[in-house]
Protein backbone atom coordinates (compact mmCIF):
# COMPACT_ATOMS: atom_id res chain seq x y z
CA UNK A 1 0.00 0.00 0.00
CA UNK A 2 2.56 3.04 0.68
CA UNK A 3 4.65 2.07 -2.41
CA UNK A 4 1.43 2.65 -4.23
CA UNK A 5 0.89 5.84 -2.08
CA UNK A 6 4.51 6.81 -2.92
CA UNK A 7 4.60 5.86 -6.42
CA UNK A 8 1.42 7.24 -6.99
CA UNK A 9 1.78 10.57 -6.33
CA UNK A 10 5.44 10.45 -7.83
CA UNK A 11 5.75 12.74 -11.05
CA UNK A 12 8.67 10.18 -12.16
CA UNK A 13 6.56 7.22 -11.91
CA UNK A 14 3.86 8.45 -14.50
CA UNK A 15 2.17 5.13 -15.04
CA UNK A 16 1.61 4.15 -18.55
CA UNK A 17 -0.29 7.25 -19.88
CA UNK A 18 -0.89 6.52 -23.76
CA UNK A 19 -1.00 9.32 -25.64
CA UNK A 20 -3.46 11.44 -28.11
CA UNK A 21 -3.66 10.93 -31.52
CA UNK A 22 -1.54 13.17 -33.72
CA UNK A 23 -2.49 11.85 -37.36
CA UNK A 24 -4.77 13.91 -39.62
CA UNK A 25 -7.77 12.08 -40.34
CA UNK A 26 -7.43 12.52 -44.11
CA UNK A 27 -4.05 11.09 -44.71
CA UNK A 28 -2.64 7.62 -45.53
CA UNK A 29 -0.69 7.04 -43.56
CA UNK A 30 2.48 3.93 -43.98
CA UNK A 31 1.84 2.54 -40.45
CA UNK A 32 0.04 3.63 -36.90
CA UNK A 33 1.82 3.37 -33.74
CA UNK A 34 0.60 3.79 -30.34
CA UNK A 35 2.68 5.22 -27.86
CA UNK A 36 2.49 4.42 -23.77
CA UNK A 37 5.57 5.96 -21.51
CA UNK A 38 6.46 5.34 -18.27
CA UNK A 39 8.97 6.99 -16.10
CA UNK A 40 10.33 10.58 -15.49
CA UNK A 41 9.69 13.29 -17.67
CA UNK A 42 12.67 12.71 -19.63
CA UNK A 43 11.29 9.68 -21.16
CA UNK A 44 7.55 11.44 -21.76
CA UNK A 45 10.12 14.21 -23.73
CA UNK A 46 11.73 11.15 -25.44
CA UNK A 47 8.49 9.61 -26.12
CA UNK A 48 7.95 13.15 -27.98
CA UNK A 49 11.41 13.23 -30.08
CA UNK A 50 10.51 9.33 -31.36
CA UNK A 51 6.64 10.16 -32.34
CA UNK A 52 8.20 13.30 -34.61
CA UNK A 53 11.25 10.63 -36.45
CA UNK A 54 7.94 8.22 -36.56
CA UNK A 55 6.04 11.08 -38.45
CA UNK A 56 9.00 12.35 -40.73
CA UNK A 57 8.77 9.19 -41.79
CA UNK A 58 5.22 8.43 -42.92
CA UNK A 59 3.93 6.87 -39.82
CA UNK A 60 0.66 7.93 -38.09
CA UNK A 61 -0.24 7.78 -34.16
CA UNK A 62 -2.98 6.24 -32.80
CA UNK A 63 -4.55 6.25 -29.16
CA UNK A 64 -6.46 2.93 -30.12
CA UNK A 65 -4.15 0.16 -29.40
CA UNK A 66 -5.96 -1.78 -31.64
CA UNK A 67 -5.92 -0.51 -34.50
CA UNK A 68 -2.10 0.09 -34.19
CA UNK A 69 0.26 -2.07 -36.35
CA UNK A 70 3.38 -1.19 -33.79
CA UNK A 71 2.91 -0.76 -30.06
CA UNK A 72 5.73 1.42 -28.70
CA UNK A 73 6.15 0.98 -24.63
CA UNK A 74 8.78 3.86 -23.12
CA UNK A 75 10.70 2.53 -20.27
CA UNK A 76 11.73 3.19 -16.75
CA UNK A 77 14.09 1.16 -14.40
CA UNK A 78 14.66 3.18 -11.35
CA UNK A 79 12.68 0.65 -8.99
CA UNK A 80 12.21 -2.86 -9.23
CA UNK A 81 8.40 -2.38 -9.12
CA UNK A 82 8.87 0.05 -12.29
CA UNK A 83 10.25 -2.67 -14.21
CA UNK A 84 7.49 -5.56 -12.61
CA UNK A 85 4.85 -3.04 -14.26
CA UNK A 86 6.52 -3.02 -17.68
CA UNK A 87 6.93 -6.97 -17.89
CA UNK A 88 3.07 -7.02 -16.86
CA UNK A 89 2.12 -4.91 -19.75
CA UNK A 90 4.43 -6.46 -22.39
CA UNK A 91 2.56 -9.79 -21.48
CA UNK A 92 -0.79 -7.85 -22.07
CA UNK A 93 0.42 -6.73 -25.35
CA UNK A 94 1.42 -10.67 -26.29
CA UNK A 95 -2.14 -11.46 -25.90
CA UNK A 96 -3.23 -8.33 -28.11
CA UNK A 97 -0.40 -9.37 -30.60
CA UNK A 98 -1.56 -12.90 -30.83
CA UNK A 99 -5.32 -11.55 -31.94
CA UNK A 100 -3.46 -8.92 -34.13
CA UNK A 101 -1.67 -10.37 -37.17
CA UNK A 102 1.24 -8.62 -38.35
CA UNK A 103 1.52 -6.51 -35.17
CA UNK A 104 4.69 -5.60 -33.42
CA UNK A 105 5.95 -4.46 -30.20
CA UNK A 106 8.82 -2.29 -29.35
CA UNK A 107 9.94 -1.33 -25.98
CA UNK A 108 12.34 1.88 -25.79
CA UNK A 109 13.86 3.90 -22.50
CA UNK A 110 15.63 3.10 -19.66
CA UNK A 111 14.80 -0.61 -19.28
CA UNK A 112 15.63 -1.64 -23.42
CA UNK A 113 19.24 0.40 -22.80
CA UNK A 114 19.27 -2.09 -19.78
CA UNK A 115 18.84 -5.93 -20.67
CA UNK A 116 19.14 -5.31 -24.37
CA UNK A 117 18.95 -8.07 -26.29
CA UNK A 118 17.68 -11.12 -23.25
CA UNK A 119 13.91 -9.03 -23.75
CA UNK A 120 14.08 -10.83 -27.53
CA UNK A 121 15.07 -13.75 -25.95
CA UNK A 122 13.07 -13.81 -23.05
CA UNK A 123 9.53 -15.13 -23.76
CA UNK A 124 9.57 -13.50 -27.25
CA UNK A 125 8.10 -10.58 -25.49
CA UNK A 126 9.19 -7.66 -28.06
CA UNK A 127 10.22 -7.16 -31.42
CA UNK A 128 12.20 -4.04 -31.20
CA UNK A 129 14.40 -2.90 -28.49
CA UNK A 130 15.66 0.70 -28.63
CA UNK A 131 18.03 2.39 -25.80
CA UNK A 132 17.41 6.05 -25.33
CA UNK A 133 20.12 7.24 -27.38
CA UNK A 134 19.36 4.95 -30.81
CA UNK A 135 15.95 6.54 -31.37
CA UNK A 136 16.81 7.78 -34.73
CA UNK A 137 17.44 4.10 -36.11
CA UNK A 138 13.93 3.12 -35.33
CA UNK A 139 12.21 3.68 -38.83
CA UNK A 140 15.29 1.19 -39.80
CA UNK A 141 14.61 -1.42 -36.81
CA UNK A 142 11.45 -1.47 -37.84
CA UNK A 143 11.97 -2.60 -41.50
CA UNK A 144 14.73 -5.07 -39.52
CA UNK A 145 12.12 -6.26 -37.57
CA UNK A 146 9.29 -6.57 -40.32
CA UNK A 147 12.17 -8.39 -42.25
CA UNK A 148 12.27 -11.08 -39.43
CA UNK A 149 15.54 -10.38 -38.04
CA UNK A 150 16.43 -9.48 -34.20
CA UNK A 151 16.46 -5.33 -34.39
CA UNK A 152 18.52 -4.25 -31.22
CA UNK A 153 20.00 -0.55 -31.01
CA UNK A 154 21.31 -0.17 -27.54
CA UNK A 155 24.55 2.17 -28.33
CA UNK A 156 24.77 5.02 -25.78
CA UNK A 157 26.51 8.27 -27.17
CA UNK A 158 28.69 10.85 -26.08
CA UNK A 159 27.05 13.18 -28.50
CA UNK A 160 23.38 12.74 -29.19
CA UNK A 161 20.92 15.23 -27.67
CA UNK A 162 18.39 15.18 -30.63
CA UNK A 163 18.78 18.93 -30.61
CA UNK A 164 17.73 19.54 -34.26
CA UNK A 165 14.25 17.24 -33.80
CA UNK A 166 11.40 18.97 -33.23
CA UNK A 167 9.03 16.79 -30.70
CA UNK A 168 5.19 16.65 -31.72
CA UNK A 169 3.28 17.26 -28.45
CA UNK A 170 1.53 14.86 -28.07
CA UNK A 171 -0.73 14.82 -24.59
CA UNK A 172 0.07 18.24 -24.31
CA UNK A 173 -3.00 20.84 -22.73
CA UNK A 174 -1.13 23.92 -24.85
CA UNK A 175 -0.11 25.16 -21.69
CA UNK A 176 2.51 23.46 -20.40
CA UNK A 177 5.99 21.98 -22.41
CA UNK A 178 9.06 19.88 -21.16
CA UNK A 179 12.27 21.23 -23.39
CA UNK A 180 14.97 18.57 -22.64
CA UNK A 181 18.42 20.66 -22.04
CA UNK A 182 20.87 17.66 -21.36
CA UNK A 183 21.29 14.21 -21.63
CA UNK A 184 22.83 11.45 -19.38
CA UNK A 185 24.25 11.84 -15.69
CA UNK A 186 27.77 12.16 -14.72
CA UNK A 187 27.07 11.82 -10.89
CA UNK A 188 27.10 7.53 -10.03
CA UNK A 189 24.43 8.75 -6.85
CA UNK A 190 25.74 4.62 -5.67
CA UNK A 191 21.87 3.89 -5.61
CA UNK A 192 20.79 4.77 -9.05
CA UNK A 193 20.43 2.92 -12.52
CA UNK A 194 20.60 6.08 -14.63
CA UNK A 195 24.07 6.66 -15.34
CA UNK A 196 24.21 3.36 -16.89
CA UNK A 197 20.90 3.66 -18.92
CA UNK A 198 21.29 6.95 -19.74
CA UNK A 199 24.79 7.14 -20.12
CA UNK A 200 27.53 10.31 -19.70
CA UNK A 201 26.06 13.90 -19.18
CA UNK A 202 25.62 16.01 -21.98
CA UNK A 203 24.39 19.41 -22.73
CA UNK A 204 21.96 20.69 -25.77
CA UNK A 205 23.36 23.54 -28.20
CA UNK A 206 22.00 26.63 -26.70
CA UNK A 207 20.56 28.09 -29.14
CA UNK A 208 18.28 25.11 -30.47
CA UNK A 209 16.69 25.13 -26.94
CA UNK A 210 16.27 29.04 -26.96
CA UNK A 211 14.17 28.45 -30.82
CA UNK A 212 12.05 25.62 -29.28
CA UNK A 213 11.21 27.40 -26.18
CA UNK A 214 10.41 30.67 -28.63
CA UNK A 215 8.44 28.43 -30.96
CA UNK A 216 6.27 27.02 -27.83
CA UNK A 217 5.70 30.52 -27.00
CA UNK A 218 4.51 31.69 -30.40
CA UNK A 219 2.63 28.30 -30.26
CA UNK A 220 0.68 29.94 -27.67
CA UNK A 221 2.05 27.69 -24.94
CA UNK A 222 2.55 29.50 -21.75
CA UNK A 223 5.02 27.76 -19.42
CA UNK A 224 8.43 25.50 -20.51
CA UNK A 225 10.06 23.07 -17.91
CA UNK A 226 13.99 23.05 -18.78
CA UNK A 227 14.85 19.66 -17.86
CA UNK A 228 17.82 17.40 -17.34
CA UNK A 229 19.14 14.69 -14.24
CA UNK A 230 21.29 17.30 -13.23
CA UNK A 231 19.99 20.83 -14.62
CA UNK A 232 22.41 22.85 -12.87
CA UNK A 233 25.58 21.37 -14.46
CA UNK A 234 24.54 22.28 -17.79
CA UNK A 235 27.37 23.44 -19.94
CA UNK A 236 27.77 24.74 -23.18
CA UNK A 237 30.60 25.96 -25.37
CA UNK A 238 28.84 28.02 -28.11
CA UNK A 239 31.11 28.31 -31.04
CA UNK A 240 28.98 30.50 -33.31
CA UNK A 241 28.85 33.47 -30.52
CA UNK A 242 32.54 32.22 -29.35
CA UNK A 243 30.64 32.23 -25.63
CA UNK A 244 30.49 29.50 -22.71
CA UNK A 245 26.81 28.98 -21.75
CA UNK A 246 26.28 27.64 -18.36
CA UNK A 247 22.42 26.97 -16.73
CA UNK A 248 22.58 30.55 -14.79
CA UNK A 249 22.81 31.95 -18.36
CA UNK A 250 20.79 29.53 -20.01
CA UNK A 251 18.01 30.18 -17.87
CA UNK A 252 18.05 33.91 -18.40
CA UNK A 253 18.21 33.47 -21.75
CA UNK A 254 15.31 31.42 -22.18
CA UNK A 255 13.72 33.85 -19.69
CA UNK A 256 13.95 37.03 -21.95
CA UNK A 257 12.07 35.62 -24.63
CA UNK A 258 8.84 37.23 -23.08
CA UNK A 259 7.78 37.69 -19.55
CA UNK A 260 4.25 36.08 -20.09
CA UNK A 261 6.55 32.75 -20.27
CA UNK A 262 7.27 30.37 -17.16
CA UNK A 263 10.38 29.22 -16.86
CA UNK A 264 10.66 25.75 -14.69
CA UNK A 265 13.63 23.39 -14.53
CA UNK A 266 14.55 20.30 -12.93
CA UNK A 267 16.27 18.79 -11.25
CA UNK A 268 18.89 20.67 -8.92
CA UNK A 269 21.61 18.62 -7.45
CA UNK A 270 22.30 20.42 -4.39
CA UNK A 271 26.37 20.52 -5.01
CA UNK A 272 25.77 22.09 -8.39
CA UNK A 273 23.15 24.85 -7.81
CA UNK A 274 25.01 28.20 -8.26
CA UNK A 275 24.12 31.56 -6.43
CA UNK A 276 23.65 32.86 -10.19
CA UNK A 277 21.02 30.73 -10.44
CA UNK A 278 19.36 32.05 -7.41
CA UNK A 279 20.11 35.62 -8.95
CA UNK A 280 19.16 35.17 -12.27
CA UNK A 281 15.81 33.68 -10.30
CA UNK A 282 15.74 37.29 -8.65
CA UNK A 283 15.82 39.33 -11.55
CA UNK A 284 13.25 37.38 -13.69
CA UNK A 285 9.88 37.04 -12.12
CA UNK A 286 9.09 35.03 -14.88
CA UNK A 287 11.79 31.70 -13.75
CA UNK A 288 9.19 30.23 -11.31
CA UNK A 289 9.77 30.21 -7.73
CA UNK A 290 10.31 26.72 -7.12
CA UNK A 291 13.54 24.55 -6.76
CA UNK A 292 13.13 20.82 -6.56
CA UNK A 293 16.03 20.25 -4.65
CA UNK A 294 16.34 16.43 -3.95
CA UNK A 295 18.33 15.25 -0.39
CA UNK A 296 17.59 11.61 -0.82
CA UNK A 297 18.80 11.05 3.72
CA UNK A 298 19.50 13.69 6.13
CA UNK A 299 21.89 11.70 7.40
CA UNK A 300 26.15 12.72 5.87
CA UNK A 301 27.04 8.81 6.57
CA UNK A 302 24.49 7.43 4.09
CA UNK A 303 25.02 10.77 1.85
CA UNK A 304 28.44 9.42 1.97
CA UNK A 305 27.32 5.37 1.01
CA UNK A 306 25.21 6.89 -1.59
CA UNK A 307 27.81 9.08 -3.38
CA UNK A 308 25.67 12.39 -3.22
CA UNK A 309 28.87 14.38 -2.17
CA UNK A 310 27.27 16.78 -0.08
CA UNK A 311 27.14 16.41 3.69
CA UNK A 312 24.02 17.57 5.99
CA UNK A 313 25.25 20.97 6.88
CA UNK A 314 26.31 22.02 3.38
CA UNK A 315 22.22 20.40 2.17
CA UNK A 316 21.10 23.00 5.21
CA UNK A 317 23.48 25.95 3.78
CA UNK A 318 21.86 25.92 0.53
CA UNK A 319 18.50 25.74 1.72
CA UNK A 320 19.50 28.81 4.00
CA UNK A 321 20.74 30.34 0.97
CA UNK A 322 17.64 29.93 -1.19
CA UNK A 323 15.42 31.37 1.86
CA UNK A 324 17.77 34.34 1.81
CA UNK A 325 17.82 35.18 -1.46
CA UNK A 326 14.58 33.94 -3.01
CA UNK A 327 12.05 34.14 0.51
CA UNK A 328 9.31 33.06 -2.12
CA UNK A 329 10.58 30.25 -3.02
CA UNK A 330 8.77 26.45 -3.04
CA UNK A 331 11.77 23.55 -2.10
CA UNK A 332 10.64 20.29 -3.08
CA UNK A 333 12.36 17.19 -2.33
CA UNK A 334 13.18 13.25 -3.26
CA UNK A 335 13.63 10.95 -0.38
CA UNK A 336 14.64 7.30 0.04
CA UNK A 337 13.85 5.40 2.99
CA UNK A 338 16.07 2.12 4.03
CA UNK A 339 19.28 2.52 2.37
CA UNK A 340 22.10 0.07 2.87
CA UNK A 341 23.33 0.14 6.50
CA UNK A 342 19.95 2.41 7.88
CA UNK A 343 20.52 2.62 11.26
CA UNK A 344 17.46 4.03 13.21
CA UNK A 345 19.16 7.60 14.53
CA UNK A 346 19.77 8.08 10.88
CA UNK A 347 16.23 7.30 9.59
CA UNK A 348 15.44 10.47 12.17
CA UNK A 349 18.11 12.71 10.83
CA UNK A 350 16.31 12.15 7.76
CA UNK A 351 13.07 13.36 9.64
CA UNK A 352 14.31 16.38 11.16
CA UNK A 353 15.99 17.88 7.78
CA UNK A 354 12.99 17.35 6.20
CA UNK A 355 11.49 19.32 9.61
CA UNK A 356 14.66 22.16 8.89
CA UNK A 357 13.89 22.00 4.87
CA UNK A 358 10.00 22.59 5.50
CA UNK A 359 9.44 21.02 1.82
CA UNK A 360 6.28 21.65 0.17
CA UNK A 361 6.34 18.41 -1.52
CA UNK A 362 8.58 15.61 -1.44
CA UNK A 363 8.79 12.52 -3.43
CA UNK A 364 8.99 9.78 -1.32
CA UNK A 365 10.21 6.16 -1.96
CA UNK A 366 12.19 2.95 0.23
CA UNK A 367 15.24 1.53 -1.25
CA UNK A 368 15.26 -0.63 -3.92
CA UNK A 369 18.31 -2.22 -5.11
CA UNK A 370 19.64 -2.16 -8.72
CA UNK A 371 21.61 -4.47 -10.41
CA UNK A 372 24.60 -2.88 -11.77
CA UNK A 373 24.77 0.14 -9.46
CA UNK A 374 27.83 0.92 -7.07
CA UNK A 375 25.76 0.10 -4.16
CA UNK A 376 24.64 -3.35 -5.37
CA UNK A 377 28.37 -4.01 -6.12
CA UNK A 378 29.76 -2.62 -2.55
CA UNK A 379 26.99 -3.13 -0.07
CA UNK A 380 24.38 -5.07 1.64
CA UNK A 381 20.74 -4.35 1.07
CA UNK A 382 20.46 -5.13 4.81
CA UNK A 383 17.51 -3.15 5.78
CA UNK A 384 14.09 -5.29 6.01
CA UNK A 385 11.71 -4.51 3.70
CA UNK A 386 9.27 -3.86 6.43
CA UNK A 387 11.57 -1.30 8.24
CA UNK A 388 12.41 0.45 5.33
CA UNK A 389 8.04 0.59 4.71
CA UNK A 390 7.18 1.64 8.09
CA UNK A 391 10.39 4.47 8.10
CA UNK A 392 8.63 5.54 4.43
CA UNK A 393 5.43 5.60 6.39
CA UNK A 394 6.75 8.23 8.91
CA UNK A 395 8.44 10.43 5.56
CA UNK A 396 4.96 10.72 4.34
CA UNK A 397 3.61 11.40 7.00
CA UNK A 398 5.63 14.26 8.26
CA UNK A 399 5.37 15.40 4.61
CA UNK A 400 1.61 15.51 4.13
CA UNK A 401 1.98 17.49 7.61
CA UNK A 402 4.29 20.46 5.92
CA UNK A 403 2.66 19.97 2.64
CA UNK A 404 -0.36 21.43 4.62
CA UNK A 405 0.95 23.21 6.83
CA UNK A 406 2.79 24.88 3.42
CA UNK A 407 -0.49 25.73 1.88
CA UNK A 408 -1.87 26.77 4.93
CA UNK A 409 0.56 29.56 4.93
CA UNK A 410 -0.90 30.61 2.04
CA UNK A 411 -4.28 31.85 3.05
CA UNK A 412 -5.36 35.01 2.40
CA UNK A 413 -2.27 35.61 0.02
CA UNK A 414 -3.07 36.69 -3.70
CA UNK A 415 -0.87 35.12 -6.68
CA UNK A 416 -0.74 35.41 -10.04
CA UNK A 417 -2.18 31.89 -11.66
CA UNK A 418 -1.22 30.57 -14.76
CA UNK A 419 -4.62 29.02 -16.06
CA UNK A 420 -4.07 25.35 -16.83
CA UNK A 421 -7.11 24.13 -18.17
CA UNK A 422 -10.72 23.04 -16.19
CA UNK A 423 -10.37 21.58 -13.09
CA UNK A 424 -10.68 17.60 -12.54
CA UNK A 425 -13.76 17.72 -10.86
CA UNK A 426 -16.27 20.54 -12.53
CA UNK A 427 -16.27 22.30 -15.59
CA UNK A 428 -17.46 25.74 -13.47
CA UNK A 429 -13.67 25.84 -11.98
CA UNK A 430 -10.63 26.54 -13.63
CA UNK A 431 -6.76 24.77 -12.44
CA UNK A 432 -3.84 26.34 -12.59
CA UNK A 433 -0.66 26.89 -10.84
CA UNK A 434 1.11 29.50 -8.65
CA UNK A 435 4.64 30.07 -9.43
CA UNK A 436 5.85 28.00 -6.88
CA UNK A 437 4.38 25.11 -8.39
CA UNK A 438 1.06 24.69 -6.32
CA UNK A 439 -1.75 23.72 -7.65
CA UNK A 440 -4.69 25.92 -7.29
CA UNK A 441 -8.64 25.83 -8.17
CA UNK A 442 -11.13 28.83 -8.87
CA UNK A 443 -14.47 29.62 -9.88
CA UNK A 444 -14.69 30.93 -13.64
CA UNK A 445 -17.47 33.25 -12.58
CA UNK A 446 -18.42 35.42 -15.70
CA UNK A 447 -15.11 36.32 -16.15
CA UNK A 448 -13.75 35.48 -20.08
CA UNK A 449 -10.25 33.99 -19.33
CA UNK A 450 -9.29 30.97 -20.86
CA UNK A 451 -6.45 28.69 -20.65
CA UNK A 452 -3.06 30.02 -21.09
CA UNK A 453 -3.94 33.30 -19.53
CA UNK A 454 -2.94 34.88 -16.26
CA UNK A 455 -5.16 35.81 -13.40
CA UNK A 456 -4.29 36.82 -9.62
CA UNK A 457 -6.46 34.60 -7.17
CA UNK A 458 -7.04 34.82 -3.83
CA UNK A 459 -6.35 31.74 -1.78
CA UNK A 460 -9.48 31.16 1.39
CA UNK A 461 -8.67 27.67 1.83
CA UNK A 462 -6.91 24.22 0.92
CA UNK A 463 -5.66 20.19 1.35
CA UNK A 464 -2.19 19.19 1.48
CA UNK A 465 -2.86 19.13 -2.18
CA UNK A 466 -4.56 22.04 -3.80
CA UNK A 467 -4.55 25.54 -3.07
CA UNK A 468 -9.06 26.85 -3.12
CA UNK A 469 -9.38 30.60 -4.37
CA UNK A 470 -11.53 33.81 -6.00
CA UNK A 471 -9.91 35.76 -8.66
CA UNK A 472 -8.79 39.14 -7.25
CA UNK A 473 -10.06 41.62 -9.23
CA UNK A 474 -8.38 44.81 -7.37
N1 LIG B 1 18.62 13.32 -10.99
C1 LIG B 1 17.74 13.51 -9.95
C2 LIG B 1 18.50 13.69 -8.63
O1 LIG B 1 19.67 13.51 -8.54
O2 LIG B 1 17.86 14.03 -7.68
C3 LIG B 1 16.72 12.43 -9.78
C4 LIG B 1 16.83 11.24 -10.55
S1 LIG B 1 15.91 9.78 -10.23
C5 LIG B 1 15.27 9.63 -11.82
C6 LIG B 1 14.53 10.22 -9.25
C7 LIG B 1 14.56 9.77 -7.85
O3 LIG B 1 14.38 8.38 -7.77
C8 LIG B 1 15.85 10.00 -7.11
O4 LIG B 1 16.01 11.31 -6.69
C9 LIG B 1 15.73 9.04 -5.95
O5 LIG B 1 15.06 9.60 -4.86
C10 LIG B 1 14.86 7.92 -6.54
N2 LIG B 1 15.64 6.70 -6.75
C11 LIG B 1 16.64 6.52 -7.62
N3 LIG B 1 17.14 5.27 -7.51
C12 LIG B 1 16.42 4.65 -6.54
C13 LIG B 1 16.47 3.35 -5.96
N4 LIG B 1 17.37 2.46 -6.33
N5 LIG B 1 15.57 3.05 -4.99
C14 LIG B 1 14.66 3.96 -4.59
N6 LIG B 1 14.58 5.19 -5.10
C15 LIG B 1 15.46 5.55 -6.07
FE1 LIG C 1 20.74 9.27 -10.51
FE2 LIG C 1 22.25 10.77 -8.96
FE3 LIG C 1 22.26 11.14 -11.59
FE4 LIG C 1 20.13 11.83 -10.17
S1 LIG C 1 22.16 12.74 -10.00
S2 LIG C 1 20.15 10.70 -12.09
S3 LIG C 1 20.07 10.27 -8.60
S4 LIG C 1 23.00 9.34 -10.52
FE1 LIG D 1 13.28 5.95 -15.10
FE2 LIG D 1 15.12 6.26 -16.92
FE3 LIG D 1 13.81 8.36 -16.02
S1 LIG D 1 15.22 4.91 -15.19
S2 LIG D 1 13.32 7.77 -13.93
S3 LIG D 1 12.94 6.69 -17.15
S4 LIG D 1 15.92 8.30 -16.64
Amino acid sequence: MLDYVSEKIHDESRQGEAFLTISDPQKQYKKRFYIESYGCAMNFADSEIVASILSTEGFGSTSNIEEADLILINTCSIREKAEQTIRKRLTEFKKIKQKNKGMMVGILGCMAERLKSNLLEEEKLVDIVVGPDAYRSLPGLIMEAEDGQKAVNVLLSREETYADIAPVRLSSNGVNAFVSIMRGCNNMCSFCVVPFTRGRERSRDAESIFKESKDLFENGYREITLLGQNVDSYYFVDEVNDCIVNFASLLKKVAAISPLLRIRFSTSHPKDITDDVLFAMIDHENICRHIHLPVQSGNTRILQLMNRTYTREWYKSKVDRIRELVPDCSITSDLISGFCTEEEQDHKDTLSIMEYSQYDLSYMYFYSERPGTLAEKRYNDDVPESVKKSRLQEIVLLQNKLSLASNKKDIGKIFKVLIEGDSKKSDTDWKGKTSQNKVIVFPKENFLLEKGDYIKVKVFDCTQATLFGKIEIA
